[in-house]
């Protein structure tokens, strides 16, 4: 993870909000490439959930809505994550991501251990455990360390469970529920009636307009209406880069079915688009795996849900949760606005309010993964045929922000420059291509693979004085071979548009 922060911050992908002042925790700013990679994958979602399917329709709502929409919908009242104090150190955790464990010996529990979420933790609190054993000098067996969430602690317990920030019992709180909405205050009056939510995910600005959609005649069930915008949570512990942030963005589908339609086979179905879509986009299959949610930690509207989790630099966590919603929303927001939600099924001819399947995926957290898929280090000669090590980003040619690279292999002959200037214009006009004519060629490449760009295109002495061929290279390979200026825009077209 160190090592992708840092090349995001060298290279301009993202940088950490208001850094002149300190920075801003849980909030991240996109500078040039990195606006361009998000901008790639909001672009290739949209294409192929919205403007490739006939079913779906897209939407761009508001981040304030009427707060009526945001209690209907169960998240004035039910939004929140436990949170636990450290009294001493005035740290918060989550309670579902901190964990404890009695120490006990043959049987005799001698303390309690405890360890934040992280990738090792098992192994951090049997260290733990292992220490405060020879601490006490006790002999005997340490038993197995079974961890827990705090959530489960019994309340006798919180007075012996360790804070992990000073490693001594006595000063964690118990567990409360922390509201993760933000509120603001819209017009002139600062009173109760003005407050108002920035929303906590863009769905509910689906169901709000569920209506106006189904009335604009376009739609027959079942169809979806596909969403992107920003989110804003305020999360307790925003934490492994953009992976949990306060303020992120959603990709979002609500897909409308009839009551009676096999939620499960479609849920299935939307599970298998869904991984091959982040394969398309170049995520690893094999890092792709699937977490069923169990019965009694399913969200307070969902049926079921299987989330899509992907092997982060931080261990495997969710990227892309896939709910069945039942017809909770939609019967919430009849209820509390006092309009029909129900829908005429021409096929079935019958009129029912339907139910919805949920894909929703976070913009921030795929662009994470395709950075934690992309970055490879390898070996490969330099000018001098040395070989020296190489930082490369292998993103596909379809989300990667500069598409290729154009260089003159030398900037001190105009006839070299001028064919390299006019071929960059040409490109430009399509894809977002990058001109670059200073220093070594070899330290050109190096420059273009740091950043992920697939295709390096060099204009030297043959392009001029033999046959106008260019050399294209290829990032991952480093292959290299000539090709006419209409077989390298046919090669583009097919590696970049697909
Ligand atoms: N409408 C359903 C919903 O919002 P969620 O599981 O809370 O469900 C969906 O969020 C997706 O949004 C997650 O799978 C993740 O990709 C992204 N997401 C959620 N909270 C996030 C956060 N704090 N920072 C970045 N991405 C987040």
């Amino acid at each position: 993870m160190e090592d992708i922060v840092g090349l995001c911050k060298r290279r301009g992908f993202i940088f950490q909000s208001s850094e002149i002042y300190g920075g801003y925790n849980g909030f991240y700013d996109y500078g040039p490439l990195g606006v361009e990679l998000r901008n790639n994958i909001k672009q290739a979602w949209w294409r192929d959930f919205v403007q490739c399917r006939d079913d779906i329709e897209g939407l761009d709502s508001t981040i304030i809505m009427h707060p009526k929409i945001w209690k209907a919908s169960g998240h004035v009242d039910g939004f929140s994550d436990p949170m636990v104090d450290c009294k001493e150190s005035k740290l918060r955790y989550r309670a579902d991501q901190l964990f404890f464990a009695p120490v006990s010996v043959d049987g005799e529990t001698i303390g309690y251990v405890s360890v934040v979420e992280c990738i090792d933790q098992q192994e951090v609190a049997e260290k733990a455990a292992a220490e405060m054993k020879r601490k006490m000098a006790k002999q005997g067996e340490l038993d197995t360390i079974k961890l827990k969430e705090y959530t489960e602690a019994k309340p006798e317990q919180y007075e012996l469970i360790p804070s992990p920030a000073t490693g001594k019992p006595g000063s964690l709180t118990e567990p409360r529920e922390f509201k993760l909405m933000f509120e603001t205050k819209v017009g002139p009056l600062a009173d109760d009636s003005a407050v108002a939510y920035l929303r906590p995910e863009t769905a509910q600005g689906i169901f709000a307009n569920y209506k106006n959609i189904v009335d604009t005649g376009r739609v027959k069930i079942p169809f979806g209406i596909a969403q992107i915008g920003k989110a804003f949570r305020n999360e307790i512990t925003p934490r492994n880069f953009i992976f949990r942030s306060r303020e992120f963005e959603q990709m979002e589908i609500e897909y409308f079915i009839s009551p009676s339609a096999d939620w499960k086979t479609l849920h299935r179905e939307w599970i298998d688009t869904c991984t091959d879509w982040l394969v398309s986009i170049g995520l690893p299959r094999e890092g792709i795996s699937e977490d069923i949610h169990p019965g009694d930690k399913l969200a307070f509207y969902s049926q079921a849900t299987t989330d899509l989790m992907f092997q982060f630099p931080h261990g495997e966590q969710e990227l892309w949760g896939i709910a069945c919603r039942s017809d909770y929303d939609l019967k919430q927001h009849q209820e509390h606005s006092g309009k029909s939600m129900t829908i005429f099924d021409e096929t079935a001819k019958e009129k029912y309010v339907p139910h919805v399947i949920e894909p929703s995926l976070g913009v921030d957290r795929t662009l994470l993964a395709v950075l934690s898929a992309a970055y490879t280090e390898d070996e490969v000669p330099n000018d001098k045929g040395k070989v020296e090590k190489r930082i490369l980003l292998k993103f596909s040619p379809k989300i990667a922000p500069v598409k290729a690279a154009i260089f003159p292999l030398l900037k001190n002959k105009p006839e070299l420059v001028e064919v390299a200037k006019r071929l960059h214009k040409k490109l430009q006009r399509r894809w977002n291509v990058f001109y670059d004519a200073s220093g070594a060629i070899g330290r050109r490449y190096r420059r273009q693979d740091e950043i992920g760009t697939p295709f390096g295109i060099t204009i030297d002495f043959d392009t001029i004085e033999k046959d106008g061929t260019v050399t294209l290279r290829d990032r991952d390979t480093c292959e290299q071979r000539r090709v006419t200026e209409d077989e390298l825009i046919k090669f583009l077209e097919e590696q970049i548009d697909g």
